[in-house]
């Protein structure tokens, strides 16, 4: 099962302790009844304190988990206990103490330690802290601080078990990848940071030369270019845990630096690495307890736009669109027919016993839909007496009939172009869900999107999907030069619970397609030898057939533990705004350092910025 809720304060990571150090015997969250009896010198914070008259109890807090240490009257000496009166929150400490079962009715099952707790003889205060800017500790009923807070006090906050646990599962996924590689005859390869721009479709992060006055580096969107030049140099199967860099507009699945998990192989077809990545993903789920059968499902992508309006479809529901064009096509109405003249569709969704949702509910759908682009939606509810709505009025009998719709069902149509309406209707289809509280068919949803478009078109310029070194379907490749929007890649999406998880594809191994290609987007042959002139080397020096994939490694590590963002599973992440607010960055920097770097500021125009 994917973990929904985060784990409590209290309770302790799953992570093997380490134990000995010079400074301590055991670790906190490893004692249990069985060491009753057993003196252990233990090392950690002060989690909380509670003053019971002569009794003073501590949980002691370390890396992992905690345990409860008493100082009383009988086992403590006088001094001790009157330090140990002053301890404060967060204190570093160490003590020595004997581990007793606690009374039956005083037994925390919550707690792995719950059964014990530890009788100090000795206290050391190894070092003293300030009151915490945000508490570590929370009662059940204690909210987290704003966001923007605990990322300004990243380092308290991360003393909180939820997050420790889901850096210890990210790296158990990390190395359960590389051993994954390892076994199956996979390198990992590292590839250079201050590079070439590499097209993934944002904007670089630029590094200027000192050395070089008016050059710049470009950090790598992906390691894309450089493990295609490793095909051609002859390294067989190559991965990467690699760090990529992308200024785009932040969303709470994207961040500007994450991690990809970076595959490449020669020789291959998809389905060898469509089969690798379903046994990656099997040998992750089970590191993680998430269920993932092989072989996943897999739906071409014009399929998947026709059935979901989207590319990444959520199919933990099996709620999908109708195309209703031929049956709605002949009904009375302007906007329905007017779209199908210009060449549109009439597609909708039926929602069984949507006739329950109010009006104003209906129209919060309305309100996602027309977000994601469309002008509105059309709908109607049957009910008794025929049905209500703004689409009613032109529904015949015949035309209920058609859609299928029984008394009490809910009917939302969006007519026009598929490149307008699809998005709308994905966001119905998100908003119907939520909205009638539908139970889900499965709680995990694998889901391979094959048969991207090579190519997509904005107000007639047309740009790769992917980028530009997708292998052009084999059945449309003679189309590239009179109808290049028809052609298809051999490209690969991996989708989990509507999430995209990674996405990848063959690639073109001849310089010459290669070249036509980016010809095909507009790049003259300077621009080719400037930006890809090294690529093109590559690929005419015998390059084999390859492909491959990158899967988002900080979006697994969310999905997996169904956290809400990706600053939930990465240490020092970025505000939307692109901010490191426990560092400060970015920052300004001298006139000095500027001058070296042969930089002036144009402005410090700061619009644009968003909390966190
Ligand atoms: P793509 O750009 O689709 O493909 O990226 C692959 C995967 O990386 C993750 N990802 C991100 N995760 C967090 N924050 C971001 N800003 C971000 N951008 C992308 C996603 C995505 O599916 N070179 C190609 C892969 C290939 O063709 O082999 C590439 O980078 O999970």
């Amino acid at each position: 099962m994917t973990k929904t809720s985060p784990t409590p304060d209290d309770q302790t990571p799953t992570r093997k302790a380490p134990e000995e150090t010079r400074l301590r015997s055991r670790m906190t969250g490893a004692l249990r009844g069985e060491d009753a009896g057993t003196t252990h010198t233990l090392t950690g914070w002060v989690h909380r304190r509670r003053d019971l008259g002569g009794l003073l109890f501590v949980d002691l807090r370390d890396g992992s988990g905690l345990v409860q240490v008493s100082f009383g009257p009988d086992w403590t000496d006088s001094e001790t206990l009157e330090r140990a009166h002053r301890l404060g929150a967060e204190d570093v400490i160490r003590i020595t103490g004997e581990v007793i079962l606690r009374p039956q009715d005083a037994r925390n099952p919550e707690l792995a330690t719950g059964d014990i707790e530890v009788q100090a003889r000795s206290l050391e205060r190894l070092n003293r802290a300030r009151t915490p800017a945000i508490p570590v500790y929370r009662g059940p009923d204690d909210e987290l601080p704003a966001e923007e807070l605990r990322l300004r006090h990243r380092h308290l906050d991360l003393r909180r078990t939820p997050l420790q646990e889901n850096l210890a599962l990210r790296h158990r996924l990390v190395l359960a990848t590389r051993n994954y590689f390892d076994a199956l005859g996979f390198l990992e390869v590292e590839t250079p940071v201050l590079t070439k721009p590499t097209p993934e479709g944002a904007r670089d992060y630029l590094v200027p030369s000192r050395v070089h006055p008016g050059e710049f580096y470009a950090l790598p969107q992906s390691p894309q270019i450089y493990k295609q030049i490793l095909m051609t140099a002859g390294f067989d199967r190559y991965m990467q845990i690699a760090r990529c860099f992308r200024d785009e507009d932040l969303r709470a699945d994207r961040q500007p630096e994450f991690t990809q998990i970076d595959v490449e192989a020669a020789f291959v077809g998809a389905d060898d690495v469509l089969e690798w990545i379903e046994g990656l993903m099997e040998t992750l789920g089970q590191v993680a307890g998430v269920e993932a059968d092989a072989p996943f499902q897999r739906m071409s992508w014009a399929r998947a736009m026709d059935r979901y309006g989207s590319d990444r479809p959520d199919l933990r529901w099996d709620l999908h669109l109708h195309d209703w064009t031929e049956s709605l096509g002949t009904a009375d109405s302007n906007i329905l027919r007017g779209a199908v003249e210009k060449g549109g569709r009439i597609r909708g969704l039926r929602l069984e016993g949507g006739a329950e949702l109010s009006r104003r509910q209906v129209e919060a759908i309305e309100d996602q839909a027309k977000a994601a682009g469309a002008p509105g939606l059309l709908w109607a509810k049957r009910t008794a007496d025929g049905g209500s709505g703004p689409l009613s009025r032109w529904l015949e009998e015949e035309h209920w009939g058609a859609l299928e719709a029984r008394e009490g069902d809910l009917v939302l149509v969006a007519a026009g172009a598929d490149r307008i309406t699809s998005p709308a209707l994905a966001a119905a289809r998100r908003g119907a869900i939520e909205a009638l509280e539908l139970p889900r068919a499965r709680d995990h949803a694998w889901l391979w999107v094959l048969d991207f478009p090579l190519f997509e078109e904005e107000d007639g310029v047309i740009f790769p999907n992917h980028h530009p070194f997708v292998l052009p379907h084999p059945d449309d490749a003679d189309r590239l030069a009179e109808d290049p929007l028809s052609v298809r890649g051999v490209a690969y999406d991996l989708v989990y619970n509507g999430s995209e998880l990674g996405s990848g594809s063959l690639r073109i191994h001849d310089p010459k397609l290669q070249r036509g290609v980016l010809e095909l987007l507009g790049l003259d042959a300077d621009e080719i030898d400037r930006k890809f002139g090294f690529l093109l080397e590559a690929l005419a020096s015998g390059a084999p057939p390859h492909g491959g994939i990158a899967l988002g490694m900080d979006r697994i590590v969310k999905d997996f533990l169904g956290a809400p963002s990706l600053r939930d599973v990465i240490a020092f992440p970025k505000t939307t705004a692109a901010r490191a607010l426990f560092e400060g960055a970015p920052s300004e920097v001298t006139e000095g350092e500027l001058a070296d770097l042969h930089l002036n500021i144009r402005s410090r125009d700061t619009r644009g910025e968003e909390p966190a």
